[in-house]
């Protein structure tokens, strides 16, 4: 059979590595594929660096058009990021009738529908295991390996450079901005770090989960982010006496009453494997009907684990490409026709769990007065912990785990908690889930 021709745009982590990995195992790819698969052409942005890959035999250009138009070229790898540059060339090669491998999360997430819909049109394929979770095969888990079960929820460390950061400050005490700059350095954070800390890549992330595990259009307008960058040391000790670890997790969860979507930090109790998950790794537990709980665990970021997955997504197009389009996997995993779109409950409807920490006055009657006002919310406790004061301290840290409750009730105790004359401060809030 005729050898699949490769056109890469980008040539940075993600696209050197992808270059590397589809050179060295080449004969090994080819005996899984069926065929050939060749890297004919690259753009890249400055041809002078000296890359980390051998562009032998690719014709280099910094023009993505010559890659795009080329029509010899049957898939596009596009890994330059970003949204603006790269929609407006994913689009023009499904217009060009190439198919498409991406590992842009953002992409798929803000402009997926239409991307797809374009796509669809003129029967290509877009592939974009790379996009969540770097190298773990968690789109092909849920989209294939779990199409027989009705999914309840999913719960992930969907971001390496924020568990990487977490990781650090827990074990070695380390400033949340000095954990970050050697994310940076070893190329796991995004161009923009804000997006790993303040939860927009793992927002993202989620998004794409959760429309191929419930069938739903995507919709970065409806999920909750919340960052790491106001935990602290202190808090992070605290979890730990009280037997739980701090992770920042995305969790896309199907209830009576709609769809949750959001991402914040989160207490997971230690007996847990995904509360173990440390370092830049990922992992995504999928609660399911029929299978019950499967944990992925892997790097979710780095160059060659990376682009493990981009790979795989080639092999997966190159395997496809004579199948009739109606016989292909779904791009959103659900018929084209069967994305339903279900409700998504906004955050202060959500259901969970809660850590407070308060900076509270020593004196007789102030714990009476913080759990007279969870009583008037309904908000039943689940644990108290104040160690004895030092002498000359008044203001001691008051920690306490609440039962389940709705959020707009703990917004209200909150606030209510807040104007108290014994309570100093804003109260320190993290949601806590059992995962069971
Ligand atoms: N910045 C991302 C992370 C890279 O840290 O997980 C992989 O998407």
């Amino acid at each position: 059979m005729k050898p699949v021709k490769i056109g890469v745009l980008g040539l940075g982590t993600v696209g050197g590595g992808t270059v590397n990995v589809l050179k060295r195992n080449a004969k090994e790819i080819s005996r899984r594929a069926g065929r050939e698969i060749i890297i004919t052409r690259a753009s890249a942005r400055d041809l002078t660096l000296d890359r980390l890959c051998d562009t032998q035999g690719i014709t280099l250009s910094t023009y993505p058009y010559d890659v795009i138009n080329d029509p010899e070229i049957d898939i596009i790898l596009e890994l330059i990021g970003g949204t603006d540059l790269a929609k407006e060339l994913v689009l023009q090669a499904i217009a060009n009738g190439k198919h498409v491998v991406t590992a842009n999360k953002a992409l798929i997430c803000l402009h997926g529908n239409e991307i797809f819909a374009a796509a669809n049109k003129v029967n290509v394929m877009i592939a974009y295991e790379a996009a969540v979770a770097g190298g773990i095969p968690i789109i092909k888990a849920i989209r294939e390996g779990l199409s027989g079960n009705q999914i309840n929820w999913i719960a992930g460390i969907i971001n390496g450079t924020g568990n990487f950061i977490l990781t650090e400050m827990r074990d070695k005490g380390r400033e949340f901005a000095d954990a970050l700059r050697e994310a940076q350095a070893l190329g796991y954070a995004e161009a923009n770090p804000t997006f790993d800390v303040e939860g927009i890549d793992a927002g993202h992330k989620l998004m794409i989960l959760a429309s191929i595990a419930f069938g739903i259009p995507l919709q970065f307008e409806n999920v909750y982010t919340e960052g790491i960058t106001k935990i602290t040391r202190e808090d992070i000790e605290y979890a730990t006496n009280l037997g739980y670890s701090i992770k920042h997790l995305g969790i896309a969860r199907k209830t009576s009453k709609g769809i949750e979507l959001r991402v914040h930090p989160t207490l997971i109790p230690q007996r847990r494997l995904i509360a173990n998950v440390d370092g830049v790794m990922n992992a995504v537990l999928v609660h399911a009907d029929a299978v019950g709980p499967t944990l992925y665990y892997g790097a979710g970021a780095g160059s060659e684990a990376t682009a493990s997955a981009v790979v795989a997504d080639v092999v997966d197009v190159a395997r496809a490409l004579t199948l009739h389009s109606k016989n292909r996997v779904p791009h959103l995993a659900f018929q084209e026709d069967a994305i339903a779109d279900l409700h998504i409950l906004p955050q202060d409807e959500v259901e969970t769990a809660y850590y407070l920490r308060l900076m509270v006055e020593d004196k007789p009657g102030a714990l009476a007065q913080i759990t007279h006002i969870f009583a008037e919310q309904n908000i039943s406790i689940e644990a108290v912990l104040q160690k004895e004061a030092p002498e000359e301290q008044t203001i001691l840290p008051l920690i306490m785990l609440t039962q389940k409750t709705i959020e707009r009730e703990m917004n209200a105790a909150i606030a209510a908690i807040e104007n108290l004359s014994s309570v100093t401060g804003q109260v320190t809030r993290i949601r806590l889930e059992t995962l069971g």
